[in-house]
């Protein structure tokens, strides 16, 4: 039973603590090529967690994509459950990048714990919530001698740069990944102390939009007035994708959004939410912004947006230089919700950039990475196992919410493994996700290890 496995996650806790400072010292962040071998050490050290658990057949495996060698995925798999349904638990162990590193209060590979918080890159996106489910098996089987249910992990690499090699090998070896259903822990609770379940992520187009001018760079007095700028080209274009009252302006971009049903609406809005505090607190904006005619959940949940992440390119050095770029690239990103594709997004943008690109520059789009939007059902015992566990460790009814980010890889397991699967989170809203001062509520933690020993428990009781 998990009461002997609950005790051994209290007894054990701090030692689960110190065992995760260890994976967060590790640089793991997945877009950087100078980390390559962070990466891999952070799967290793997954790796050797899941053999100390008592997992079995636990490996690293390889992934390629066309493009390029991919980061490796980490395997294992208990399967002696006789007649119980097989749960695969999804995770990643990269991370995003930690810049900008002055503005932590302590660096962020160096773990600190504050006020019950631990402070570090990956803290809960994803290493401290990937680890609570090493540490419910570990649980499980240092007590049980046995899990209560066949369970496999996958735990990736890729997440943060888009989980291509993944998705290749779920293509390719679904067979391999054989489940009844997938539980992952990689999204927020609503608010503290509520529990919480992810049932929709938005799906996402990550591009580049490059510009190009002059053959050269040129002198900005002797060509100025004359010669395309690139990055006024890139403005002009991206003002002209999203207007100001947050208007998607793209031809069609619009077509074929499946509204949230009513009673997921009316769900919404009878959650605590504090739009006051929420752009005081969360968003530390004067004012925010978007389609006025939708709530901010609604903005953040069910409706697809366009952002600008960087324009690299040009003179960014301290100074000044009279310089007109020969080129300029925007990185863009859509958020995708459901009825919207990635590619048909991409061809709708991709067709009206081309088209307003203003006189004299040449225009190139690229897809660096794209994930399909997601809306998972409600209604099967997995997501009961998830809210009664949840009820035992909170006290409390579990709330229904969807993500405003998204999981590349929870939209295959849907539509290529066709399982069910659970989004049980324990983040806060405010975690600091890919922003600096990251954290994770350190009785959350404990909390999201108690509450995945009691669910896997609850399947295989057949609750
Ligand atoms: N864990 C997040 C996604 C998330 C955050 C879902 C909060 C729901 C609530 C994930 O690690 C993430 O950041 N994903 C990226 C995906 C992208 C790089 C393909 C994202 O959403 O930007
Ligand atoms: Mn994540
Ligand atoms: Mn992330």
């Amino acid at each position: 039973m998990s009461e002997a496995a609950v005790g051994y996650t209290k007894e054990h806790g701090e030692r689960f603590v110190e065992e995760l400072k260890e994976l967060l010292r590790i640089p793991s962040v997945s877009t950087a090529p100078e980390h390559v071998g962070d990466v891999r050490k952070a799967a290793e050290f997954v790796a050797d967690g899941l053999r100390a658990a008592g997992m079995e057949k636990v490996r690293l495996i390889e992934t390629s994509t066309t493009a390029r060698k991919g980061h490796p995925l980490v395997y294992a798999e208990w399967l002696h459950a006789a007649g119980k349904p097989t749960v695969l638990l999804y995770g990643h162990y990269d991370v995003q990048p930690a810049e900008p590193l002055d503005e932590w209060k302590s660096p962020p590979f160096e773990p600190e714990i504050r006020d019950g918080n631990i402070y570090a890159r990956g803290a809960v996106d994803d290493k401290g919530q990937m680890w609570m489910h090493v540490k419910a098996l570990e649980s499980l089987l240092k007590t049980d001698g046995k899990l209560p249910v066949n369970v496999r992990v996958m735990i990736e690499g890729e997440e943060e740069v888009g989980g291509e090699g993944i998705a290749a090998f779920v293509r390719e070896h679904g067979d391999q990944l054989k489940a009844d259903a997938a539980l992952v822990s990689d999204t927020e609770m609503f608010a503290p102390e509520l529990p919480t379940l992810c049932v929709g992520l938005r799906g996402m187009i990550y591009t580049e939009l490059e510009a190009r001018g002059a053959a050269t760079d040129l002198h900005s007095g002797m060509y100025g007035g004359a010669a395309p700028n690139p990055f006024v080209a890139l403005a002009q274009m991206i003002a002209q994708m999203k207007r100001e009252d947050g208007h998607i302006a793209i031809p069609g971009f619009y077509d074929g959004i499946e509204e949230p049903t009513k009673a997921e609406l009316e769900a919404w809005r009878s959650l605590p939410f504090d739009e006051e505090a929420y752009r005081k607190h969360e968003v530390g904006s004067t004012e925010l912004t978007g389609e006025a005619m939708f709530s901010v959940l609604e903005r953040t949940w069910s409706r697809p947006t366009m952002d600008v992440h960087g324009i690299p390119g040009g003179f960014i050095g301290a100074g000044a230089k009279t310089v007109i770029p020969a080129k300029a690239t925007a990185k863009i990103s859509f958020r995708l919700v459901p009825g919207m594709r990635p590619e048909e997004t991409f061809a709708k943008y991709k067709k009206f950039v081309e088209e307003i690109c203003p006189k004299g520059i040449q225009v190139k789009v690229t897809m660096i990475h794209s994930g399909e939007p997601i809306v998972v059902s409600t209604d099967n015992k997995y997501v009961r196992a998830a809210t009664d566990a949840m009820a035992k460790v909170f006290g409390k009814e579990t709330v229904f919410v969807r993500g405003g980010g998204s999981i590349p890889i929870v939209g295959d397991f849907v539509r290529e493994l066709g399982i069910p699967t659970v989004m049980m989170g324990f983040g806060l809203p405010d975690d600091n996700l890919h922003a600096p001062n990251e954290k994770f509520h350190l009785a959350n933690f404990h909390r999201g290890i108690e509450s995945i020993v009691r669910f896997l428990d609850g399947v295989g009781a057949g609750s």
